[in-house]
C-alpha cells in the first residue's frame, strides 16, 4: 500500500520538520525525491542521508528559482509526479506592529511560494498527472491573534488549492490541502519553547502534540495513487484540537 515506486517528488522546505520527515517516508516507499530549501546545508545534509534524494537551494519566493527547480528535478529524475508546498515561515506581531514589508515577506513566501510552485510544475505534471499537496495550518480555521499575516496567508492557501484543483483536474492532476494542528518542529519549538509546546500537547484532546511523521503519513497517502479520486480536498491532522469544546 501507499507505494510511490517510479515517481519523483520536489519537497519544498524539506531540510527540516514536516518536509524533511516527508523526504524520508517518501523515499521509504519507493519515491525519488528533490529537497529544495532555502537552507543550502542542512537540506545537503538531510539529502545526503536519505536513498535516491538530492537537493536544490531555492528561495520559494524566487520565481526564477523555480525554473532552476524544476530544470534541476527533471534532468537529475527525468520526471516530475508530486510537488509538496511545505516551505513557510511565521511572523509573530500584533497587526498595529506588523510592517507591510512584514506582511508582503510572509504572503510572498507562504502564498506566493505555492502559486509559482504549481504553475512551475504544470507543464511536467501534466505530461501525465500527478498530485499537489500545501500545507496549510489550523490558523486558516479561525483567527489568531499576533499571527495576522501567517494565519492570512494560510486561509488563502485554501483557496488557491481549490481553485488549482478545478483548473488542473482534467489534467489528471490532483490537488490538496492538509491542515496540521501543533506539531513538534523547529518552527514550533522555535515559538513555543519545549515546555510549553507539551504543556499544549498535554491540553489537546489526543493528549500529545503532533510529529512530523504524522503529517508525513498523510502527505504519502495524498501523493499516491490510493487517493486517485481525492482533489480539493483539505485534509485535517490536529489531535483533535478544532473538533470542539471537550
Ligand atoms: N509545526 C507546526 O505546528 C505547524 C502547524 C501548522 C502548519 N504548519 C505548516 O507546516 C509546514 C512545515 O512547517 P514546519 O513546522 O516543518 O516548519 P520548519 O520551520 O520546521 O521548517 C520549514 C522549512 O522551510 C524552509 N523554508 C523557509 N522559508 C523558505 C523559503 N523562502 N524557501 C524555501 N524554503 C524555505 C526552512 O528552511 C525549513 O527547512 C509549513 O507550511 C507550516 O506553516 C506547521
Amino acid at each position: 500500500m501507499f507505494d510511490l515506486d517510479g515517481k519523483v517528488a520536489l519537497i519544498t522546505g524539506g531540510a527540516k520538520g514536516q518536509g524533511a520527515a516527508e523526504a524520508r517516508l517518501f523515499s521509504e516507499h519507493g519515491a525519488r525525491v528533490m529537497i529544495a530549501d532555502v537552507r543550502e546545508d542542512e537540506a545537503r545534509v538531510v539529502a545526503g542521508q536519505i536513498s535516491n534524494c538530492d537537493y536544490v537551494r531555492l528561495d520559494v519566493g524566487d520565481e526564477a528559482g523555480w525554473k532552476a527547480a524544476v530544470e534541476k528535478t527533471l534532468g537529475r529524475f527525468g520526471r516530475l509526479d508530486v510537488l509538496v508546498n511545505n516551505a513557510a515561515i511565521s511572523h509573530f506581531s500584533p497587526i498595529e506592529e506588523t510592517s507591510l514589508a512584514d506582511f508582503d515577506r510572509v504572503m510572498r513566501i507562504n502564498l506566493g511560494g505555492i502559486f509559482l510552485g504549481m504553475r512551475t510544475v504544470l507543464p511536467a505534471l501534466r505530461a501525465h498527472g500527478g498530485s499537489i499537496i500545501n500545507i496549510s495550518s489550523i490558523a486558516a480555521l479561525t483567527g489568531r491573534a499576533r499571527l495576522s499575516a501567517y494565519a492570512s496567508s494560510k486561509w488563502a492557501v485554501r483557496g488557491l488549492s481549490r481553485s488549482a484543483a478545478l483548473e488542473f483536474a482534467p489534467h489528471k492532476i490532483r490537488v490538496n490541502s492538509i491542515i496540521p494542528g501543533v506539531i513538534d518542529t523547529p518552527m514550533t519549538r522555535e515559538a513555543y519553547g519545549s515546555e510549553k509546546l507539551q504543556l499544549r500537547g498535554e491540553a489537546l484532546p489526543m493528549g500529545r502534540v503532533g510529529l512530523p511523521q504524522d503529517i508525513a503519513n498523510l502527505a504519502l497517502f495524498l501523493a499516491s495513487d490510493e487517493s486517485s479520486f481525492c482533489t480539493g480536498g483539505e485534509y485535517l491532522c490536529d489531535g483533535g484540537e478544532t473538533a470542539g469544546i471537550a
